[in-house]
Parts: C-alpha cells; structure tokens; sequence
C-alpha cells in the first residue's frame, strides 16, 4: 500500500542532509559548548554556525536568537517572560481567539495570575480586523500576540501591519511564526516584532528544538533557571545536535524557499480543486491569503474523525486540526471563532503538504477520496437525519392541520 503523509503541519520528517548534519553530534562531538577545553569548544562553534543560520533565515543577528525546547515554550516564555517584566507597567494582553494552544492556553494561565487578556474575532475567512485591534488597546496594554499563519487553517495575519501599530502605541509585539516558517518571507527587522517563536520539527529538524528570537534590547524573564547559557534567557545544556539539525534545517529553506513554495502551492491547488469539485465540501479559510501547503475543508453529512480513519487505511495521513487537539472530543476553537456552521463544525479535514510531497501523493489522494467520501456519506446518520427533517416539512406541508 502507499503512503501518503499529508500532515506536515503537526510535523515533517527530517530531512536526510540534516540527518547527516547533527550525527557526528551523538558519535564523536560530545563535548558540552560550555566547556573551554577542546570537546566543547569544537561543538560551541557548530552552535554558532547554527545560530547563524537560524537568523540569516529571518534577517535576524544571531545574537537575538535563544535556543530552546520547542515552539510551546517560546510561546510560554513570550508571554509569561514579558508578563513578569513589564507587568508593573499594566496587565493588559491582546491576543486572537483563533491561536494555538500554547498561546491561548498561556494567556488564560496568566489570567489567574491577574492578566485581563482581549481575546479578538475573526471573520467567516478567519481574518482579523485592525481597526478592532487597535481600538482594543488601552493604557492597560502591555503586549500584542498574533501568529502568523494558523496551523489548522493556513490563514495569514498582516505581521507587518500590526506592527506598526504596536510600534505607534509603544507595546511590545510576540508573534508565534512556527507555521509560517519556510512557508512565508519572515523578516523581523522589517516587520517590527520583539518577540518571535520557531519550532524545528515543523521545517525538516528533529523535534526538540526551537528558536525564540528576541528583539535586541528587549528585557525577558527566563522560564528555567540554573545556568547562564542563552545569555541567562534559557537555562540548561545546549541540545547540540538539536541546534545544529535546526540550523541546518534553515540553511535548506532559505536556499530552497523559492521551489518549496512554488511547487508545494501548484500541488496544494491541483488537491483543492479535486477536493471542492466533489458535492458538498466547503473550504475552510481565506481562498488566497492562506499558506501555500494548507487546505481545510468540510465535507458534509461526514464526519471528520471516520473520514481521517478510512483514509488512514489506505495510507493517507491527514488531520481533522492541529495535531494538539486531534484526540479531544471539542470541534476545531478555530473553525467555531470562524462561525463555520455546527453541521460541519465537525467535518474538517486538514491537509498539509510538505517539500516532499510529490504530484503522485495528491493524485492519488484524489483517487481514494471519492469512494470514501461516497461510502461514509451512505453509512452516515447526518444524512439520514437531513433526509427525515426534509420529510418532516414535506409531510407538515401536506397536512392541513
Ligand atoms: C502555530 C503553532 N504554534 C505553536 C506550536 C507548538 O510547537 P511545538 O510542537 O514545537 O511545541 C505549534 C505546533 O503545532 C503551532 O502550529
């Protein structure tokens, strides 16, 4: 049997040149970066190799780069690390009700620590209002978060637009970027970010590994304490080979970000249009503003979870959301803050194509989809249930009582 992994937004696999970027780094370059005799200081210069890599990929200096576990502990840092620093000045937190956990769940954590956090609409295409963003802010105000591109519906945010506002008001700005990375042109300087996440695994690195990149001169409390590595903003022994596959993992994006985007765009389209021209199924998010691997749909009288298990076994791997939320019961927070209707709040599929995705993986996805989707539809009780209420009209309309 094929497979098929069309869900790179909850993860890629390693790329193989990073694969052999980071080995040396678990068989003869052991030694801790820290250290000042020659173990340490032949893998302190492959971390700073990396750290520049990991900038020059955002228009960064490598010294606003920290190190860390994953993009849910950039996030958690951005927002508590800034909370703790600038909260004598305010309590105030903008943020977008469409986040990923790791933000949504750390403002309402620092609600109970006596944060008052705006947690802003999106339209039916998952887009912000501006207007609505600044007339939020207050005196109160102490920090904007707004991601770049949703994970689940690939919709993007003006970065730069908000920004600037945040630059007009004078409020520090946290951007979670780990879906847009290798995706979207990140570049910091030009989009007035302080605070911005990255995770590794979500561009061809192992997971294990993140970059929070931190505006120079903006002050962040630390999360974990107990050494001085990251220049005190992360304490802990350098995962090293992790740092090294994500650095090198950025080298292969910025060198080949022109063909990834392009190729994995036409590929994304030729799906989408295969997928919409089935009956019934909706797409979920902005039709262009929206990253270049994502597409959500509705199918519906189905539900998403039978869809994803049919596909599943003919080996296509997709997702019903982020991959954080896949296994709860909930419908997408995303989809419900979108206002998509209850009928199919519980329809969506995500698909997310990666670098390796070939022509002959969406093909054959179109190939496979069709029947499944006939066969659930046959077996489904929304449907019947969407039959019986037509009859049930038919028959009140009938009867003169
Ligand atoms: C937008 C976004 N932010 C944060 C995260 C968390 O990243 P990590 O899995 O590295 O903790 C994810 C992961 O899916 C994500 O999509």
């Amino acid at each position: 049997m094929k497979n098929v992994y069309l869900d790179n937004n909850a993860t890629t696999p390693v790329l193989p040149v990073v694969v052999d970027a980071l080995l040396p780094f678990y068989q003869h370059a052991y030694g801790n970066p820290s250290s000042i005799h020659w173990a340490g200081r032949e893998v302190k210069g492959a971390v700073d190799n990396a750290r520049q890599q990991v900038a020059d990929l955002i228009n960064a200096t490598p010294q606003e780069i920290v190190f860390n576990g994953c993009g849910s502990e950039g996030d958690n840092q951005a927002l508590i690390g800034s909370y703790e620093m600038l909260k004598s000045n305010g309590n105030h937190i903008i943020t977008t009700a469409v986040e990923h956990p790791a933000v949504l769940d750390t403002c309402r954590y620092l609600e109970t620590k006596g944060a008052c956090v705006t947690y802003l609409g999106v339209d039916s295409e998952g887009m912000l209002d501006l207007a609505e963003l600044e007339a939020a802010i207050t005196d109160q105000t102490i920090l904007i978060s707004v991601m770049w591109a949703n994970n689940e519906t690939g919709c993007l945010f003006p970065i730069g637009e908000i920004g600037r506002i945040a630059r007009k008001h004078q409020i520090r700005f946290h951007c979670d970027a780990v879906q847009a990375l290798g995706k979207v042109a990140i570049d910091v300087a030009e989009c007035g970010v302080d605070l911005m996440v990255f995770s590794g695994h979500k561009i061809g690195a192992p997971k294990g590994v993140g970059a929070l990149y931190v505006r120079d001169g903006i002050e962040l409390e630390s999360l974990i304490h107990g050494g001085h590595q990251e220049q005190g903003r992360r304490a802990g022994t350098l995962n090293v080979a992790g740092i090294v596959a994500f650095g090198k993992a950025c080298a292969v994006a910025q060198q080949q970000f022109d063909d990834d985007v392009a190729r994995m765009m036409v590929l994304r389209n030729r799906l989408q249009q295969g997928v919409l021209a089935l009956p019934d199924v909706t797409l979920n998010g902005h039709k262009d503003n929206r990253l270049p691997n994502t597409l959500n749909v509705s199918f519906s009288f189905i539900e998403g979870e039978g869809l994803l298990l049919y596909m599943d076994m003919v080996g296509i791997a997709a997702s019903s959301g982020s991959a954080c939320t896949s296994g709860s019961d909930g419908p997408s927070h995303v989809l419900a803050a979108m206002g998509v209707a209850e009928a199919v709040l519980h329809s969506s599929v995500r698909f997310s194509l990666g670098p390796q995705t070939t022509q002959d993986d969406v093909d054959y996805v179109l190939e496979q989809l069709p029947p499944i989707v006939d066969k659930l539809r046959e077996m489904s009780p929304m449907l019947e249930r969407e039959f019986s209420s037509d009859c049930l009209v038919v028959e009140c309309e009938i009867d003169p009582h």
